[in-house]
């Protein structure tokens, strides 16, 4: 077997032995109709979504952001880690991808509390601002990677001390380390992390990954006072 498909091999492990719960009906149908709906293969995986889900819970979550929603996926895995009265806002450029997501989002039984807002983030995200939302307890950014700078600026203005910022894709298959690369979801990503790395009010690490995503990574940054 060739690295890939050990890695494969084993995500499907951890998914039918460990995040037992991915078999959830309604999960398996966002992606399956994500998938007819010709959506690229990017959501996270099971295994991530239970983690998103699980640091939804552990930071005891009652609003939630999210940037690009692409069919839900993780949105429907964070917003189950919602009280009944919580609430996520998750952006999409993509209004294809929104629809879909709508319904998938519809059939996990959280419309009343995930909210899809259709535009480019950086539009959104002023508009969603000026309603003086509660600071958000989680921020999963996971949009267009150049941008990601801009949306740590944002993920900082919309919380409080102890809200935690996650960042995805981090390792663009390890380019993020070479400084000669010059490709913007490479150069925006670097930028966020050296964010993270020296922002007054930010601490964090990150953590490369492997699974049926190939190589990946994701950042975990934490707001401080
Ligand atoms: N979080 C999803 C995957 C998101 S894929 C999951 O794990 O299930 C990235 C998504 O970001 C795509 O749907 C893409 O259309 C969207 N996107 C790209 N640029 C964007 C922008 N400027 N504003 C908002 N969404 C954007
Ligand atoms: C890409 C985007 C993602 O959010 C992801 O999880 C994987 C790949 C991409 O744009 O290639
Ligand atoms: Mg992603």
């Amino acid at each position: 077997m060739s690295d890939s498909q050990v890695w494969r091999t084993v995500d499907d492990y951890i998914a039918d032995h460990v995040v037992t719960d991915a078999h959830d009906d309604a999960l398996a149908a966002a992606l399956r109709d994500s998938h007819a709906a010709g959506l690229p293969p990017i959501s996270v995986s099971p295994p991530a979504g239970k983690l998103l889900h699980l640091l939804a819970q552990m930071q005891g979550a009652r609003n939630i952001l999210e940037i690009g929603t692409l069919g839900g996926y993780s949105a429907i895995w964070m917003g189950r880690a919602l009280p009944a009265d919580g609430r996520l806002v998750t952006l999409e450029y993509d209004p294809r991808h929104a629809e879909v997501a709508v319904r998938n989002i519809a059939r996990a039984g959280l419309d009343k509390q995930v909210e899809v807002r259709v535009g480019a983030a950086l539009e959104s995200l002023p508009r969603l601002a000026d309603e003086n939302p509660p600071p958000f307890d989680l921020v999963f950014v996971d949009a267009d990677k150049m941008n990601n700078p801009r949306y740590m600026e944002w993920g900082l203005r919309l919380t409080s001390a102890g809200s935690l910022i996650v960042l995805d894709n981090v390792t663009r298959g390890g380019r993020v380390a070479d400084p000669d690369n010059t490709d913007p979801d490479v150069v925006g990503t670097r930028a966020a992390l050296d964010m993270i790395g020296t922002h007054p009010r930010l601490t964090g690490t990150a953590i490369q990954t492997v699974g049926t995503k190939g190589y990946d990574g994701f950042a975990l940054a934490r707001v401080l006072a």
